[in-house]
C-alpha cells in the first residue's frame, strides 16, 4: 500500500498486508499465528482419504499452514461428516486472479472430500468498513457470486449467502450463534486481535487510541472510506463474529437438519488468505467454553503484486494494476510485460548470475499457476542461477509463458463464467432445496512413494536445488 510507514517489518491483518523488505516472510507468521506446517504425512493422509492427487496448492507448500486440520481427517476417516466455510467482501464489481486462490483451492477440497461448502457474500462487511450504498453491496455480491460459481462448486452441496439477507430473512441458528459470540467476545479481544486499535488512530478518531503505536497514525487511508462509514463504527467492532459464526454447523440448520447436535458432530474446515486467519482465532476459546468441535482451518500465501514480493496483488494499491477477471488478453500481456523481475540487468551480467528467482514475478507466479513440475524445473535451471555454464534463459521468455498461462486462466474463467445465468445463480442462493450430504464411493488411487511426498507441502523446495535452504 502506499504508505509513510517505513519500517519494513512485515504486517499483516486482515485491512493491511504489507510485506518486509525481502517480501513475506510465512514462517514467522506460523510462529506468530501458533498454526502448522502442510506437512508430506498430512498430504499423503489427503491422498489416502480423498483417493484423489492434491492440488498443486498443496503439494507445492503455497497453502502453507494449518490448524486442527489433523483432527478434521481423524473425524473424515470415521466416515463422519466436514463442511467446508470460506467467504467473500463484495467491495467491487472487479474479481481480481489473486481473489481466485482461495475458490479454485476450496473447490478441489469439496470435490475431493464430497461435503457441503457454504460461502459468505459478506455485503455488510463491506458497508460497514468502506460506506457507500448498501445495496450496492448487496448488488456486488450477485455479481461476484457468478465469479465463485465459475470456480466449479457442486450444486448440490453448495450455498451461498448474502450475509446482509441472510440475517434479515431470518436464520434463527446463524443468529443465536451471533448473539452467544457477541456476548462471549470481549471488545478488548477484538481490538488486539484485529489491531483495531490501529483503526481508531488511523481514522484520527484518538478517542479510544492508546497512544502507543503513532507510527501507524501514518498509515491513515482514510480516502478509502467513503461518506456513511463512520471511523471504527459499532458495526465494525462486531464485524468479526459475523465472519466468525458460519464456523459453526448450527448455523445452517436447514442444511443439517437431520443432524443431532451439529455443532458436535459436523467437522468445519475454512480454508482461506492468512491475512484472514485473526478471525476464527475467536471461535477457539468460544468453542472450547461451549465444549463443540474447534474450526479446522488452512492457510494460503498471497499472490504476490506484479511489482515485487513484498506486496499483495491489489486493486488499491498496486503500482502495476492487479489482472482482472475480465481482462482481455492483449490487456494482460501488457501489465506482465511491466512486471518485476530478478533478471540481471544487461545480458552479460544475466548469463553470468541468471536471474533472482526468489524476486522474479514470473516465476513466482508460475510456482502458482503452471502445473507440471518438470516443466518448472526446467525453466527454474534455464533461467535461474547457472549450474551447467550455459546460456540463460532470457526475461522476456519466462514472460511470455506466464503470459499464455494467464491467458489461459483468465479465457477458461471467463468461459465458465458466461454459463452462470441468473436462474444457476438463484439456485445457489436457495437455502430451501434438498443438499447432498452423502459421500459416493471412489476408487483407491495408487500412492507415491514416501521419498516422493517427502518433497512435499512445507518440504516443497521451490528452486529446485539453487538455492542454499
Ligand atoms: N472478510 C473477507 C473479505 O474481506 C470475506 C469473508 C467473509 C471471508 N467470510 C469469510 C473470508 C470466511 C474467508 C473466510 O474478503
Amino acid at each position: 500500500m502506499a504508505t509513510a510507514n517505513n519500517s519494513t517489518e512485515q504486517h499483516i491483518d486482515p485491512w493491511n498486508v504489507k510485506g518486509g523488505a525481502k517480501g513475506f516472510d510465512y514462517l514467522k507468521l506460523l510462529n506468530q499465528f501458533g498454526t502448522h506446517p502442510i506437512t508430506p504425512a498430512i498430504i499423503e493422509r489427503i491422498e489416502r482419504l480423498t483417493n484423489m492427487r492434491v492440488h498443486r496448492f498443496l503439494r507445492r507448500g503455497l497453502f502453507f499452514s494449518q490448524q486442527y486440520l489433523e483432527q478434521l481427517l481423524d473425524h473424515y476417516e470415521a466416515g463422519k461428516l466436514i463442511f467446508l466455510y470460506t467467504g467473500r467482501g463484495p467491495s467491487s464489481e472487479a474479481m481480481h486472479l489473486g481473489h481466485m486462490i482461495p475458490f479454485e483451492f476450496t473447490a478441489y477440497l469439496q470435490k475431493a472430500f464430497q461435503c457441503i461448502l457454504v460461502v459468505q457474500m459478506s455485503d455488510d462487511e463491506k458497508y460497514y468498513f468502506k460506506g457507500g450504498d448498501l445495496d450496492n453491496y448487496r448488488r456486488l455480491t450477485r455479481e461476484n457470486a457468478k465469479d465463485i460459481i465459475a470456480c466449479g462448486f457442486d450444486h448440490d452441496r453448495t450455498y451461498i449467502f448474502s450475509n446482509f439477507d441472510e440475517i434479515a430473512n431470518g436464520n434463527p441458528g446463524l443468529w443465536r450463534n451471533v448473539t452467544e459470540l457477541s456476548s462471549y467476545t470481549g471488545v478488548n479481544t477484538v481490538r488486539s486481535t484485529f489491531g483495531l486499535n490501529k483503526l481508531f488512530l488511523k481514522n484520527n478518531d484518538t478517542s479510544d487510541a492508546d497512544g502507543q503505536d503513532t507510527q501507524d497514525a501514518s498509515d491513515n487511508d482514510a480516502t478509502q472510506v467513503k461518506p456513511g462509514a463512520t471511523p471504527c463504527s459499532v458495526g465494525m467492532m462486531s464485524w468479526p463474529v459475523y465472519q466468525a459464526a458460519p464456523c459453526l454447523a448450527s448455523s445452517f440448520k436447514r442444511i443439517f437438519a437431520d443432524i443431532k447436535e451439529p455443532d458436535k458432530n459436523v467437522f468445519n474446515l475454512v480454508p482461506m488468505a492468512v491475512d484472514q486467519a485473526p478471525y476464527f482465532r475467536l471461535m477457539n476459546d468460544f468453542c472450547g467454553f461451549k465444549n463443540v468441535l474447534k474450526p479446522a482451518q488452512i492457510h494460503a500465501e498471497f499472490l504476490i503484486s506484479l511489482a515485487g514480493r513484498n506486496s499483495k496483488m491489489s486493486s488499491t494499491d498496486d503500482s502495476i494494476p492487479p489482472i482482472y477477471l475480465t481482462d482481455k488478453p492483449d490487456e494482460i500481456r501488457k501489465k506482465i510485460r511491466k512486471c518485476f523481475s530478478g533478471g540481471g540487468d544487461t545480458l552479460a551480467k544475466h548469463n553470468e548470475f541468471g536471474a533472482d528467482l526468489t524476486v522474479d514475478v514470473p516465476y513466482q507466479w508460475l510456482l502458482i499457476f503452471l502445473e507440471d513440475d518438470e516443466q518448472l524445473k526446467k525453466i527454474a535451471h534455464a533461467y535461474g542461477p547457472p549450474t551447467d555454464g550455459q546460456v540463460r534463459m532470457l526475461t522476456s521468455e519466462i514472460k511470455n509463458i506466464m503470459c499464455e498461462c494467464v491467458v489461459q486462466y483468465v479465457g477458461r474463467h471467463q468461459q465458465q463464467r458466461k454459463c452462470v445465468t441468473e436462474e444457476v445463480l438463484n439456485t445457489y442462493f436457495d437455502p430451501t432445496r434438498k443438499f447432498n450430504l452423502e459421500r459416493q464411493y471412489r476408487e483407491p488411487i495408487e500412492l507415491l512413494s514416501d521419498a516422493q511426498y517427502n518433497t512435499q507441502g512445507a518440504n516443497f523446495d521451490r528452486y529446485f536445488g539453487l538455492y542454499d535452504r
